[in-house]
């Protein structure tokens, strides 16, 4: 006797565990005409009877094989223009949820550990709170900073060096480090260290899908851009900006900055609508006449209603909603980063690394023979670059952890840990490369297939130029702007 004519279980077919007609069904396209567009031109009308007849048509009771392609139906490339977004937005879907998992297993990981996720909410990388941060020439700075201070009395005595010594001195500092008074973060470090693993594994995951998606642009870019143009104007004024979960995953993944001038949170006689996201832009923006500014920005963007808002369906914007409001991966990474390094550390570790790169520049400038003569304020840029990074201890944070700086969770991480959080810090980098290749990626195929012509969302190419553009602030177009900053930070070991 088989063993399928005695287990009493029914059946299971690799149909519907994989759930394959749910499948089939959702590469067709749509059976209902969109609401703006006109019913007797929508391919599905002549095709469905019962459409014609009023009834709205099930999505299972369509059979893709028999769509009406050619003459008066579907264009051919449209089926495929459809099949390569909705493969897009499945991959999209498990990238949230990966993450969302993450998120959840954190969360519990902390509370069981007394510490509150809300607590870990809204990075400022950006902002500090300090509108003018003092210089580090400015009286009792340099003393606080005794490496730098080293360095700075070493170029001061050298005929070359005298010139980057009044450039460091000009250089912002952060007046007051996190946790300048306070002991590191034990018991944030001690509950998300058995979740690290984890947390790389997952934020990976979602990275290599981002990536593998983005290889679906090769296909679509078989449809000319004529075949495209038979069946454009039937999307219009649909566009992929309207993609709630593409957006959901860029704020997810820590780009909320981007979007605070996408929602409209007072209304126009200045009342507040939206408290909770009015509180957050005031938060990121530093005050709340910014955040006003913001919200009467948002509202110019479309309409009277904000452009996000307009293009996207009331669950769909409420998602998105959420996301701005609720935890980021960069919320998450950067809380790790400042406890790790939070207490007095802190400010050894900035003007450690400061000290080595600034002597590293200045050896480097030497060896070239350049030393004193930057006619072009070239290195002077780099200088800055370097200097700026001190209003952010993330990026010092992410420096220690890729040079395995033991000084990095002291007394609460071991070596294994750390190197959990250097390869976190990795997929979070990853992530965010992906998200930007997605973007290049896009971008380029969008030129090739409608070069200058506006968006059917009213934007093209300037809008998405723009959205990678190094003329925007790297927090607002990256998701980790400090394990960017890092990688200009790390030096050689010193023996
Ligand atoms: C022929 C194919 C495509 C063309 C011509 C095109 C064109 C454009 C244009 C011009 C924009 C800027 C907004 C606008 O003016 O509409 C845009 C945005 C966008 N598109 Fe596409 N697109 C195409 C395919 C895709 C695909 C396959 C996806 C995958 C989901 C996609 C997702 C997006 C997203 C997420 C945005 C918003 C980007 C952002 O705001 O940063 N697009 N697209």
């Amino acid at each position: 006797m088989s063993t399928s004519e005695t287990d009493p279980r029914p059946k299971l077919l690799y149909s519907a565990y994989i759930n394959v007609p749910a499948l089939v069904t959702s590469v067709a396209p749509p059976a209902a005409a969109p609401r703006s567009a006109d019913p007797g031109e929508w391919p599905w009308a002549q095709y469905a009877p019962s459409q014609a007849a009023g009834r709205a048509v099930d999505a299972a009771e369509v059979d893709p094989r028999e769509l009406p392609v050619g003459a008066d139906g579907w264009a051919h490339d449209e089926v495929l223009f459809i099949t390569v977004h909705q493969t897009f937005e499945v991959w999209f879907r498990h990238a949230l949820f990966e993450l969302d998992d993450m998120v959840r297993r954190v969360g519990q990981a902390l509370a069981a550990g007394g510490v509150s996720i809300s607590g870990l909410r809204h990075s400022r990388y950006a902002w500090r709170g300090e509108a003018v941060p003092p210089k580090i020439g400015d009286p009792g700075q340099l003393e606080r900073l005794p490496e730098l201070s080293k360095l700075v009395a070493e170029l001061d005595s050298d005929e070359s060096g005298a010139a980057y010594a009044a450039w460091i001195r000009e250089l912002p500092v952060a007046g007051s480090f996190p946790g300048d008074d306070a002991a590191a973060s034990p018991q944030l470090l001690a509950a998300l260290a058995p979740e690290l693993d984890m947390c790389a594994e997952r934020v990976g995951r979602a990275a290599h899908i981002v990536s593998t998606a983005t290889l679906a642009y090769p296909i679509l870019q078989r449809m000319t851009p004529s075949s495209f143009l038979e069946f454009r104007q039937r999307l219009d004024p649909a566009s992929g900006f309207g993609s709630s979960q593409f957006r959901e995953l860029e704020i997810f993944s820590g780009q909320r900055e981007r979007h605070l001038a996408s929602f409209v949170t007072e209304d126009a006689s200045g009342a507040i609508r939206d408290r909770e996201l009015h509180d957050l832009v005031a938060h990121h923006t530093g005050s709340v006449a910014a955040a006003s500014e913001c919200s009467r920005r948002a509202s110019k963007g479309g309409g009277g209603a904000g452009v996000l808002r307009a293009a996207l369906p009331d669950a769909e914007f409420a998602l998105v909603r959420g996301r701005m409001l609720g935890l980021t991966l960069r919320d998450l990474v950067d809380a790790l980063l400042l406890a790790g390094t939070s207490g007095t550390g802190a400010r050894a570790l900035a003007d450690r690394v400061a000290a080595a790169n600034f002597r590293d520049l200045f050896e480097t400038a030497l060896r070239r023979g350049r030393a004193g003569n930057d006619h072009a304020g070239d290195e002077r840029g780099v200088w800055e670059s370097v200097g700026a990074q001190l209003t952010h201890l993330e990026s010092i944070a992410a420096t220690a952890v890729l040079a395995g700086d033991p000084s990095f969770g002291a007394g609460a991480l071991d070596g294994a840990a750390r190197a959990a959080v250097a390869r976190l810090l990795d997929a979070c980098l990853a992530l965010d490369g992906a998200i930007m290749d997605w973007r290049r990626a896009h971008m380029q195929f969008v030129e090739v297939m409608i070069g200058g012509r506006p968006g059917t969302g009213g934007g093209g190419l300037p809008y998405l130029r723009a959205t990678l553009s190094p003329q925007r602030p790297d927090w607002e177009v990256r998701s980790f702007p400090a394990l960017w900053a890092s990688r200009s930070l790390i030096t050689a070991p010193r023996h």
